[in-house]
């Protein structure tokens, strides 16, 4: 059960992807192999991870090995902020794919509304206004190309998105946000499902290694409560509970015990009561999306980079 939703191109997205953010350490390509191996056929990679060669490697490895096809995959990048242009964007993604040793990517999305100068890091003197539309229009040229098989966006409020459904010719397939039951965004979900737009879900287990005490979502009572009486791990009920308010989630982790952990989803569901007890839990939202606040920027305050929905 759900090991896949359809996205409004037709095309089915596996449920649970393994997260490549920040991962650097020795041995990070061979985890890919290590969680490709152990069923995962989604990895959620994005230019700024600086890590793609290293994904890229991985994946000739899976299939001159003959572990996986091609097709067996599905691979989603991300356009940096500082290739929005719609001159730079498909120069972007070639270089993504050349990182990533594949010929189209099945989904590619706009990492941030967001835009910096070419080459340029996120500071000040960077700032640009994005021209979203015009860096849209670059993308369905992509989708049009077939090098990405579906575009979408991260990061978008629901006024974002609403303003890019607009003037989409190809409305945007997902949205990848913050998502796990301590940031449950529950009218962007009620946006993005009356839109036909999917969320994946990034922080899906609330990036335990930088929280603790009250904004831990691995040790919330009501969680740990659930996990006790079905017998299962927080990080799995945590996840399950994005399965079942219909998202993908992207949990990553280096370690093969946990990798299975995490994908050993779907013979077991949260009970309807137990589900209830999740819109009790406090909010809280981890990736708030400072580095793109400042006077300079077109964003004064962190009201306006989420339209008031923080
Ligand atoms: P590790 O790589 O040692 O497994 P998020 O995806 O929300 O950002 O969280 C990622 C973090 O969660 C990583 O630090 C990872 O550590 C840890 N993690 C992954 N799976 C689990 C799990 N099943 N239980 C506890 N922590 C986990």
């Amino acid at each position: 059960m759900v090991k896949e939703f359809i996205l409004n191109t037709g095309a089915k997205i596996p449920s649970v992807a393994l997260g490549t953010y920040s991962r650097h350490a020795e041995g990070f390509g061979d985890s890919i192999i290590t969680a490709v191996k152990a069923g995962y056929r989604h990895i959620d990679c994005a230019h700024m991870y600086n890590n793609e060669k290293e994904v890229g490697v991985a994946l000739k490895r899976l299939f001159e090995d003959g572990v996986v096809k091609r097709e067996d995959l599905f691979i989603t990048s991300k356009l940096w902020c500082s290739d929005l242009s719609p001159q730079d964007a498909p120069v972007a993604l070639d270089a993504t794919l050349k990182d990533l040793n594949l010929d189209y990517l099945d989904l590619y999305l706009i990492h941030w509304p967001f835009r910096v100068k070419k080459e340029g890091s996120v500071s000040p003197e960077n700032f640009l206004v994005p021209d979203i539309p015009a860096t849209w229009q670059a993308m369905e040229k992509l989708y049009d190309s077939g090098k990405a098989r579906a575009i979408g966006v991260s990061n978008f409020s629901c006024k974002k998105l609403g303003d890019l459904l607009e003037v989409a010719r190809v409305p945007p397939a997902v949205n990848q946000v913050e998502c796990h039951p301590s940031w449950q965004q529950i009218k962007l979900h009620e946006f993005c499902q009356s839109k036909g737009v999917h969320i994946t879900a990034y922080a899906p287990l609330g990036r335990p290694a930088y929280t603790s005490g009250n904004n831990a979502v691995l040790s919330d009572p009501i969680v740990q409560m659930v996990a006790e009486k079905l017998g299962k791990t927080p990080a799995q009920v945590v996840l399950r509970w994005g399965l079942q308010m219909g998202h993908t989630v992207l949990p990553k982790s280096k370690n093969e015990s946990r990798m299975k952990e995490n994908l050993d989803l779907f013979d077991w569901s949260i009970p309807e009561k137990l589900f209830a007890k999740f819109s009790a839990i406090e909010q809280v939202k981890l990736v708030r999306g400072e580095f793109f606040v400042h006077q300079q920027s077109i964003y004064k305050s962190l009201e306006d980079l989420w339209d008031g929905e923080i």
